[in-house]
């Protein structure tokens, strides 16, 4: 199995990847790291903890990270309701978050990895605070790191927050900078990639017939992502952004990519937090991201279904 922590903010999408994830026998989720994003973090931190419970994987450890972004004041989604889950209500949660900081977490987990010679994978489905923190305290850890998949960022296509940005890049545009200019392994699904995967609501209603137990806290954070915005997306429904990440992890092949040196403004009002490749080798800096551009998507909704169906009769 592949070790793997999973860092997000949930978000309706965060909990549809989270849901995906933990059925998905290939993985080893080491624990769930919890930022400021979609929500403050106490109801991130919420969200996560209710989850785990809903999909009845409590055995993982969830880790509260910062509270604020590195520089910027913090900014929230706008497509997550009032309590980041599409207002669906969920039971106060039972289980109890760990009381080492997330960043603490990461840190410990990647010292672990490299005495282990197992490095681990690191799913960012949120703004980059937690991981960019853990690697000025210790830039070590990146030995400790096989691949960053991240959802974040807008190529091609134009930002879904400002004209120009992503929200998770938007939200904390400096901890992207520090990511972006280490020397990891990174693979990042922008909205190039997860505006092919619209959640439509033929999608939801086949979801709510195949995922059994969990159906209906899942239909309706389904429902609540459609955003009607037919001109945007071409149909009802809304993009499956943070499942992505859990889906090509789980089957890259389904997935096509370039490689690019990525960059992020921090420094201009009109276009903060916009990624930048570069595509045609100008800035002289080695390549070493690679942005996701074609998806499967017909193959990426079977491989869904298959993992949501897990449900059924568990
Ligand atoms: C990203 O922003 C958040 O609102 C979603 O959870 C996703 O991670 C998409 O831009
Ligand atoms: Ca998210």
């Amino acid at each position: 199995t592949l070790p793997v922590i999973i860092d997000c903010d949930p978000g309706i999408d965060d909990a549809i990847a989270l849901l995906c994830a933990f059925v998905a026998p290939q993985l080893n989720i080491l624990g769930i790291c919890t930022v400021c994003g979609n929500q403050p973090l106490p109801n991130t931190l919420r969200n996560a903890l209710q989850i785990t419970e809903l999909g009845q994987r409590t055995d993982i450890p969830v880790f509260a990270g910062c509270h604020q972004p590195m520089f910027r004041e913090p900014i929230h989604g706008q497509f997550h309701g009032e309590n980041g889950l599409g207002n669906t209500a969920f039971p106060a949660p039972q289980k109890q978050p760990e009381t080492l900081h997330a960043v603490n977490f990461l840190i410990n987990s990647c010292e672990q990895a490299i005495r282990d010679n197992q490095p681990v994978t690191l799913c960012v489905l949120g703004p980059l605070t937690n991981l960019a923190t853990a690697l000025r305290m210790k830039p070590q850890i990146a030995a400790g790191i096989a691949r960053v998949v991240l959802m974040g960022g807008a190529y091609h296509e134009a930002g879904n927050r400002t004209m120009t940005s992503e929200f998770n890049m938007l939200a904390d545009p400096h901890a992207a900078h520090v990511v972006f200019s280490s020397e990891l392994n990174i693979t990042v699904l922008p909205l190039d990639a997860t505006h092919q995967v619209i959640l439509t609501p033929e999608h939801v209603g086949k979801f709510i017939n195949v995922s059994g137990r969990i159906s209906q806290p899942l239909g309706e954070l389904m429902a609540f992502w459609d955003r009607n915005d037919i001109r945007r997306y071409g149909s009802r429904g809304g993009p499956l952004h943070d499942p992505l990440v859990i889906a090509y992890v789980l089957a890259p092949e389904l997935f096509g990519s370039e490689k690019a040196r990525v960059f992020v403004e921090y420094n201009s009002e009109l276009c903060m937090g916009q990624t930048v490749a570069d595509w045609y080798g100008k800035s002289g800096q080695t390549a070493n991201v690679d942005i996701v551009t074609r998806v499967d998507a017909p193959k990426v909704f079977m491989l869904f279904y298959e993992l949501l169906s897990r449900y059924a009769g568990n």
